[in-house]
């Protein structure tokens, strides 16, 4: 679809009931041979989960496109209202891999890399929040819902409260939210906090973090609290609570039963030669993930003889993310070494212990890869959710497999039957990988079951819904002073 079609136009002018603000917009651009320009759906539970509520609203999304210095007029694609938010390459720099991966990210997630701490930063980020509210702004109808999504836009609800007091509008944050302690150290702790506070309810992945944010409004800010309810001065009240995300489980296990995908899976151990265990990492190449930790574990065990390499091989699949950012250069060297040095020193000729992939992959291809997994490995150091360790389970319908976890993924709350370990203890974690390699069929499948009866009963629908649920009911005039929402959405959750 080109810039200029009537589509477009008509899509800039409509008003929606129900507004998507996120940093990226859920679409991805394919630019043919011939300068054709074509938008595809981006894989991902979430556009997934809210296109149906979207539909039936005249739903828009407003996001950045993933291009710099470019501005795109609104169109509409599939049913939805896109929005694009343009930055320029300033911005790029210092709102998207400055301020929010590497302040923000770091310091949200236990600071395993060293948050760094720059005005220019927070200046762009303060920028383009305001940009992002401005937008939604003009896009929501009178009375609308708003969701705005993530650590990138925290200061969007404020933002567009001030400019719009008649929308409810929640948030929801999808990686972890630090403890006091850590929170402490930003410089624009108050300012976060205060843009958090601008939503109606605001949503986080587990209890703990909701606890966290309320402690902090009422040490930082000063607001009166009472268990998951902000008071503020003006009257308002804000309601913080968990709502664990997952994934669309249902459409996963299709995947994972097409005889295509067994087909590719019997393919893919057949190219490792048939080994007695396959184990996979599936991650981005986050140094959050945990894979230096992991592999050790894996490459101590075939040293230590407790493996045998003919019999194991590790696929690790690491997708290329945030390169251009210095912490994500690192690692993604360190992990070159360390796995060229663990095959050099304990594989063998046709043997290689670790199949290290730099790239990433269609669905399909991870459904065949989980299927082809004996031992799933999710070890993050810290994690907002981790949906791979439930797309693993959900495409897990022979109740085969293992799952080993770390107990700092947020996932770890819910899937208590995976093998839990925690990934800073490397003897730990090699005792876990060898108690799932060698787990009887049954025992993993008595764990298998329970995780998927979890996953099947909380998918990315039911995390809608509840939210959604929650920020447009009418609460005790008494005790949550929530102006009624006078455009219910139509859902058919
Ligand atoms: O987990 C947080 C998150 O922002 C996801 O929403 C996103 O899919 C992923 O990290 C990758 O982020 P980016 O947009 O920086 O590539």
């Amino acid at each position: 679809m080109s810039p200029s079609t009537p589509v477009r136009r008509r899509a800039a002018s409509r008003k929606a009931s129900f507004v998507v603000i996120a940093n990226r917009l859920p679409v991805d651009r394919d630019i043919g041979p011939d300068g054709t320009v074509q938008w595809r759906k981006s894989p991902g539970g979430l556009v997934t989960a809210l296109e149906p509520v979207m539909r039936r609203n005249g739903g828009a999304w407003i996001g950045w496109h993933g291009a710099a210095d470019e501005k795109i007029a609104p169109f509409h694609h599939d049913g939805i209202d896109l929005v694009p938010v343009h930055l320029t390459a300033a911005e790029i720099k210092n709102y998207y891999e400055g301020f929010s991966n590497a302040t923000l990210w770091p310091l949200y997630h236990d600071v395993v890399a060293h948050p760094e701490f720059h005005r220019e930063w927070w200046d762009a980020y303060v920028a383009v929040n305001k940009r992002f509210a401005e937008r939604a702004a003009k896009a929501a109808g009178r009375d609308a819902v708003v969701w705005v999504q993530d650590y990138q836009l925290q200061l969007v609800p404020k933002m567009l409260r001030e400019l719009r007091p008649d929308l409810r509008i929640g948030f929801f944050l999808h990686i972890p939210f630090p403890p006091t302690e850590l929170f402490g150290q930003l410089p624009w702790r108050r300012q976060i906090l205060e843009g958090l506070l601008g939503a109606d309810l605001v949503g986080f992945q587990l209890p703990g973090a909701a606890q966290n944010f309320v402690r902090l409004v009422r040490q930082r800010v000063g607001y009166k609290t009472h268990r998951d309810t902000v008071y503020l001065p003006d009257g308002r009240s804000v309601l913080a609570k968990a709502y664990p995300i997952s994934i669309d489980a249902a459409d996963f296990e299709a995947l994972a039963r097409r005889p295509e995908t067994t087909a590719r899976a019997e393919e893919i151990r057949r190219s490792l030669g048939n080994p007695q265990h396959v184990l996979l990492g599936i991650d981005r190449l986050d140094y959050t993930k945990g894979l230096r930790q992991r592999l050790r574990a894996f490459g101590e065990l075939i040293a230590e003889g407790k493996i045998d390499v003919d019999d194991a091989v590790f696929i690790q699949v690491a997708t290329p993310s945030r390169e251009r950012v210095d912490q994500y250069r690192i690692l993604r060297d360190d992990i070159d070494r360390l796995v060229g040095r663990i095959n050099g020193d304990v594989g063998r000729i046709g043997q290689q212990p670790i199949t290290y992939l730099h790239a990433s992959y269609p669905r399909s291809e991870m459904a065949a890869l989980y299927r082809a997994a004996d031992v799933m490995v999710v070890t993050p150091l810290r994690d907002g959710m981790n949906l791979v360790a439930k797309e693993y389970v959900a495409c897990r319908y022979d109740n085969l497999g293992a799952l080993v976890l770390s107990e700092f993924a947020g996932a770890s709350a819910e899937l208590k039957q995976a093998y839990q370990v925690n990934p800073y203890d490397i003897n730990g974690t090699k005792a876990a990988l060898l108690q799932a390699m060698s787990a009887s069929d049954q025992e993993n499948s008595r764990r298998m079951k329970a995780m998927r009866k979890q996953v099947n009963e909380n998918d990315i629908d039911h995390w809608a819904s509840n939210f959604l649920d929650e920020l447009i009911t009418d609460r005790d005039p008494h005790e949550m002073r929530l102006r009624p929402v006078k455009t219910p959405l139509a859902r058919d959750f």
